[in-house]
């Protein structure tokens, strides 16, 4: 174990099988307690709470946050979580009926619909980019030049995929939108504590990403980076205080809302910092990898080829009479439920396709626990004992 009495820092209940750290993060208990210190302020003096403390406290701490990330501070606000900065960023972009956005299948599924109800509003048109769980970044690179057309106006990406875990060539897909004049909005809800991040090096038009995830900010905590170029366009999801005032004070006022978790962040990349982050970082990676090695030789399928981090998919096999009989969610709450274990199931990417688990490496996982796992969910796919 890295971290000896790590497990002593979290709340969580380590009878369950924690392998999905990437979707709501976990709450260290240092962060907790500073929240729940700030909850005791509202409730001591709600007014001087929100009157006086939150806005400045706000600005304090969102300039922590754009520092952590390599972000310049004047293009960076608060959101609530990654859908809400996505759609906002979405909102900015103008689109019309000649015009085409380019995603891929990978993108998360709310996005999807952010962006069709856009389609529908503007008669843009949505092309898919088919990215494969083997592609390499060059493969990638490839099918966008592919599909991208002078027609291509917005590309909506993944930093990290939710499905996979597979992480995407953000820099060079960046400089292909800008070789062809198209918006490029970054979805990188899983990137922040996942890895080092340096947002004004991306030279993208929109980056949101959420420190509810890796950095272990309480929930909600996301965050939005805008370019120059779109900052006198961006407007928070509804109209408050600071409407009328140019990006990053027009989201800095909004109607009441419970903002703790954001006031939260700098706590918690305390919390990343006296851990290490490069080690923290490194130590997450490989956990997943071998993790993943393990589950994959139980399962008796092939390792992934794409490039992975903290998350990383198996591949089921193409026939398991006990898995083909539940759907993606059903097979997930039978994992949950049967073997103790939090992790993701994803439908085949492309029909024909296999399915895949996905599972999250931290700081409080290690190797036994996937071992575990692994030998008995093999026993129960295949109904025959399997040695790991
Ligand atoms: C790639 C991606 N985008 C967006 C989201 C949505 O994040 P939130 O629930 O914080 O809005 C997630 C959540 O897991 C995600 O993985």
């Amino acid at each position: 174990v890295l971290y000896p009495g790590i497990r002593e820092e979290f709340n969580l209940d380590f009878s369950i099988k924690h392998f999905n750290h990437g979707a709501f993060g976990a709450i260290p208990n240092t962060v907790r307690e500073f929240q729940r210190e700030l909850f005791a302020e509202i409730d001591a003096n709600p007014t001087g709470f929100y009157r006086r403390k939150l806005e400045p406290s706000l600005e304090e701490a969102r300039l922590v946050a754009a520092r952590y990330l390599g972000a310049d501070p004047d293009g960076f606000a608060w959101v609530r979580n990654a859908s809400e900065g996505l759609t906002v960023a979405i909102n900015a972009v103008r689109l019309g009926e000649d015009d085409e956005v380019v995603v891929t299948n990978q993108i998360y599924p709310s996005v999807v619909l952010a962006l069709q109800a856009k389609t529908v509003q503007t008669g843009a048109t949505m092309g898919v980019v088919p990215v494969g769980i083997d592609d390499s970044d060059d493969d990638i690179l490839a099918k966008f030049e592919c599909a991208i057309t002078p027609r291509t106006k917005l590309i909506v990406v993944d930093e990290i995929s939710s499905p996979t875990g597979q992480i995407m060539p953000i820099r060079r897909i960046a400089a292909l939108a800008r070789r062809v004049g198209a918006a490029i909005i970054v979805d990188a809800a899983h990137a922040p504590g996942m890895y080092a991040v340096n947002v004004d090096e991306l030279q993208v038009d929109f980056w949101v990403g959420n420190f509810h995830k890796w950095v272990c900010a309480p929930h909600a905590a996301g965050c939005i980076w805008v370019d120059e170029k779109y900052r006198d366009r961006i407007r928070p999801s509804y109209v408050s205080f600071r409407d009328a005032e140019p990006f990053p004070s027009n989201f800095s006022r909004l109607g009441t809302d419970d903002q703790t978790a954001a006031l939260c962040v700098p706590i918690a990349i305390e919390f990343l910092d006296r851990l290490g982050p490069r080690k923290v970082f490194e130590h997450n990676r490989s956990l997943a990898q071998a993790g993943g090695k393990v589950i994959a030789e139980a399962l008796g399928t092939k390792p992934l080829q794409g490039t992975f981090g903290a998350r990383v998919p198996i591949a089921l096999p193409k026939k398991s009479q006990r898995a083909d009989s539940l759907n993606a969610r059903e097979l997930q709450i039978k994992i949950a439920e049967e073997f103790g274990t939090e992790l993701s199931v994803t439908e085949p990417l492309v029909q024909g396709d296999k399915r895949y688990i996905t599972i999250s490496a931290f700081v409080y996982n290690d190797e036994d626990e996937y071992r575990d796992f692994a030998r008995q969910f093999a026993r129960w796919l295949t109904n025959s004992l399997v040695a790991v």
